[in-house]
């Protein structure tokens, strides 16, 4: 058979609300043209993110009931430490609430002033923690990475040179890590090869710098490695996955993402005396180490995730409706981030609105569109997220693509869902000269793109 299913049947389904165009405008104006602020239950297809979206399994659901609410050592921590040690090998596993709380933790330990830390692309919430600490985030990714028709298949690897160069440049000593986040978020959830994981290791490994990853999506990465990388298509998921966080020395994981949770994280490391040092930090604001600000169900809910999200029928599955929505719009002239990464499509905003200059922010304008059209809700990944002043300099500096990201949430939507995205981009295309750009009438000085108030230009 041809046709990939979904390799699994509905058990609970949740009513979607049919909103009218005219109760839409009237939303969309109460949010000051910012989705972030519109009431979920006003929202027909919800592509925001794929972060703390996904359907748990019935055995995910049985764990929540079998969950141990112990203080110390509960039975759910040993499953749930079981699990993510035989995962990635490592020796300290530090449960977290959700990605970014692993990254303050870690980011307070080696950030601060003076320091330098690369990565293909910093996610916003790991540059700002890196900021916030007082050090610079710089980005590493290669050049293929920021163009959207490269059909490069690893477009989030790091370029190799600018590593090296950004090392003489800043000296070994002032970096006290170098990440590498699998796949590539804000690059277009692109992914990385193990040839490229394993060369930055080697020149990390040269010059003494730890190596971590930010692994949120690491399921899907090992995956279109599978996929994609020559050598590979006979390992299992599983097994690519495990050689990936070998050659790290340590990683931050949001398990809201292939961890099939809707809450949690982890922090991971191999060495004694940082575990140490963060179980304290750990400890002071998250919770005791055995449950890191979780309840025993949820740690429960995490071990079944990270099992489950292995399963290739799950990956093909997954792999391919994302794939699916990409190629349609693709074929309907819409310029996307090529080729179809891991858990969504960036749809190139600069492309879709050329009569939008990037000042006036041609994402959020399809973003506003998008939902106006169909009541579908997308986020801007361009001048709103990344574009803001410098603090210090007042400087800012456009970021390399405008995107619009429709990001999936795993195992949610039907086929019919995404054809319904695919018609009403279709639509928005043929009438895309009506499409307003914004100007930004308040906004706070970091991470402005949640709460940003806008105002429609003419
Ligand atoms: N790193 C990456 C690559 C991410 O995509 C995210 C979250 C985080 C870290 C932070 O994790 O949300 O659990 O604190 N990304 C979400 C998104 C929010 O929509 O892409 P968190």
């Amino acid at each position: 058979m041809k046709t990939i299913i979904e390799p699994f049947k509905i058990k609970m389904v949740e009513p979607i609300k049919l909103t009218t165009s005219t109760e839409r405008e009237a939303r969309l104006r109460q949010a000051h043209f910012n989705v972030f602020q519109i009431p979920a239950e006003e929202v027909i297809i919800d592509l925001l993110t794929d972060s703390g979206t996904a359907a748990m399994s019935s055995e995910q659901w049985a764990g929540m009931i079998r969950g141990d609410e112990s203080y110390a050592g509960a039975r759910s921590w040993y499953r749930f430490e079981k699990v993510l040690k035989e995962l990635t090998g490592m020796q300290h596993i530090l449960p977290t609430h959700q990605g970014r709380a692993s990254e303050r933790i870690l980011f307070e330990l080696v950030g601060g002033a003076g320091k330098v830390i690369p990565n293909n692309n910093h996610f916003d919430t790991t540059r700002a923690n890196i900021e916030h600490s007082g050090a610079r985030a710089v980005d590493l990714v290669i050049g293929e990475g920021t163009q959207p028709q490269s059909r490069h298949p690893f477009k989030g690897n790091m370029d190799l040179e600018k590593l090296e160069r950004l090392i003489a440049e800043v000296g070994a000593k002032n970096m006290p890590l170098c990440m590498m986040t699998v796949t590539n978020n804000s690059g277009g959830g692109q992914p990385v090869s193990l040839a490229n994981l394993r060369a930055v290791k080697e020149i990390c490994r040269r010059h003494g710098i730890p190596f971590f990853l930010d692994a949120c999506r690491f399921a899907e990465n090992a995956y279109l490695i599978k996929q994609r990388e020559p050598g590979q298509g006979n390992q299992s998921a599983r097994a690519i996955a495990r050689t990936m966080f070998d050659l790290a020395d340590g990683a931050t994981i949001s398990a809201k993402k292939d961890g099939l949770v809707n809450i949690g994280g982890v922090l991971l490391m191999r060495d004694d005396a940082l575990a140490a040092r963060a179980n304290n930090l750990l400890i002071l604001t998250e919770g005791f180490i055995t449950y890191g600000g979780l309840a025993g169900r949820d740690l429960e809910a995490m071990a079944q995730g990270f099992t489950e999200v292995l399963d290739e029928h799950y990956l093909e599955y997954r792999l391919r409706s994302v794939a699916y929505l990409g190629e349609h719009l693709l074929s309907a002239g819409v310029q996307i981030v090529e080729p179809p990464g891991g858990h969504a499509i960036y749809i190139d905003a600069r492309a879709f609105c050329p009569h939008i200059p990037a000042e006036q922010f041609p994402g959020q304008a399809l973003v506003c569109a998008l939902y106006r059209h169909a009541g579908i809700r997308a986020v801007e990944i361009g001048s709103v997220m990344f574009g803001a002043p410098d603090p210090q300099t007042g400087k800012a500096t456009p970021p390399a693509m405008e995107l619009v990201r429709l990001a999936i949430p795993r195992r949610v939507y039907t086929q019919s869902h995404i054809d319904y995205v695919v018609e009403a981009i279709i639509e928005i295309l043929q009438k895309r000269e009506s499409l307003s750009g914004l100007r930004i009438v308040e906004a706070p000085p970091v991470l402005r793109h949640f709460t940003a108030k806008f105002e429609e230009i003419g």
